[in-house]
């Protein structure tokens, strides 16, 4: 399916580890914070569309993390809707949904068949796969040659690509090599972004609706921190001081694991795990709902109370925080998670 450009689906090889190194430059905790004027911008714009028009929140959040991250990556304002690159990305990841779990093809179990000729009956796979190879190749190229092109005529006012290109060696070999490196990076970090954000912000509106009452609790708890000035909004820096909604955010997280089977491993090497023999090449999917659904951390876990993760108002410590599970673990770790 040409998933190859997104380290997230590569091997821990050099080229995983010199991607996930210039990823990391950009999106590391000093790095994310950088980027708060740009998400309050971009959460504005949201907050007045869903104003507007409420009933189409789902477009509205699609929509909000498509442009966060295309300006952000590509310094590319994106079209209030119909926008040709989110289009391209959403018919993208969304045929990774579904391809993604392991068994979903009898390739998956038989890699010889990936050899067999297009017109043979059952290779339906393989015009699946040439048909998302093409449209990843737009993926990964379009707004990446947009925002060169861009920065050519000096119309680019920020961008990682933007700061990216401008550090490219001059040498043309090297030049050239570098250049792939970062439109893959540049690919990976809106592919790997703009779904699984849009994942956590639909479940909230879900459980809203789910629950008035919680909805009802986290308005009066934001009144009153901000009733003093009826027309600010909430910032950044209230998240202190606003325990109830935190609360609120994690059980969401755990309530509904945006991966819930993460992203599948295999072992590099022959391993011993307590009684367990794991051979080279096996295939570890870490468990993390099994983890989300602990009923001695997380008492009636099918439920969603916020409430389990506060003792006398305040955020309580000894109840785990589904942070450290959602993202994975290890060397592999979400590096976006900041
Ligand atoms: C709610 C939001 C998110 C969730 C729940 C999430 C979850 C995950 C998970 C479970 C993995 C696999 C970790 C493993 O293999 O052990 C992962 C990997 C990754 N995520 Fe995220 N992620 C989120 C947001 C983001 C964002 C916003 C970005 C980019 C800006 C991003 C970029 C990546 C990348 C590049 C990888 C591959 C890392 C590697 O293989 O070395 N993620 N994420």
């Amino acid at each position: 399916m040409g998933w190859d450009f997104c380290f997230a689906f590569r091997e821990a090889d050099s080229v995983w580890k010199e991607q996930r190194k210039l990823f990391y430059e950009y999106f590391r905790p000093d790095r994310a914070r950088q980027y708060s004027d740009a998400q309050r911008t971009e959460t504005h714009a949201f907050l007045r569309r869903l104003l507007n028009s409420p009933q189409d929140f789902l477009e509205h959040t699609h929509h909000l993390f498509g442009s966060a991250l295309t300006k952000l990556v590509y310094g590319i304002a994106v079209k209030e809707s119909k926008d040709p690159y989110v289009e391209v990305a959403e018919e993208a990841v969304a045929g990774l949904s579904k391809a993604i779990h392991p068994g979903k093809y009898l390739v998956d179990i038989f890699p010889a068949l990936k050899h067999i000729p297009v017109w043979m009956p059952g290779a339906g796979f393989r015009k699946t796969g040439i048909y998302f190879a093409a449209l990843n190749e737009k993926l990964v190229k379009a707004p990446f040659e947009a925002a060169e092109a861009s920065i050519a005529k000096g119309e680019m006012v920020e961008s990682i690509v933007a700061d990216m290109v401008s550090k490219l060696s001059s040498d043309p070999v090297l030049r050239a090599e570098q250049r792939k490196m970062e439109m893959h990076v540049a690919a990976t970090a809106y592919a790997a972004g703009a779904d699984t954000t849009v994942a956590a912000v639909q479940t909230f509106f879900l459980l809203m609706a789910m629950h008035p009452e919680v909805q009802k609790r986290a308005q009066a708890e934001l009144d009153t921190f901000l009733g003093v000035d009826p027309d600010r909004l909430p910032d950044f820096s209230d998240r202190g001081t606003l325990p109830y909604i935190e609360a609120l955010v994690s059980e969401l997280l755990r309530w509904n694991l945006v991966v819930p089977a993460s992203i599948p491993h295999a072992s590099v090497e022959d391993d011993l795990y307590e009684e367990y023999f794991i051979p080279k090449g096996t295939l570890i999917i870490a468990n993390v709902w099994t983890l989300s659904r602990d009923p001695i951390m997380y008492p009636e876990p099918d439920k969603f109370i916020p409430e389990r993760f506060l003792k006398n108002g305040v955020i309580n410590n000894n109840i785990r925080d589904p942070r450290t599970l959602i993202f994975g673990f290890g060397r592999r770790i979400c590096p976006g998670r900041h």
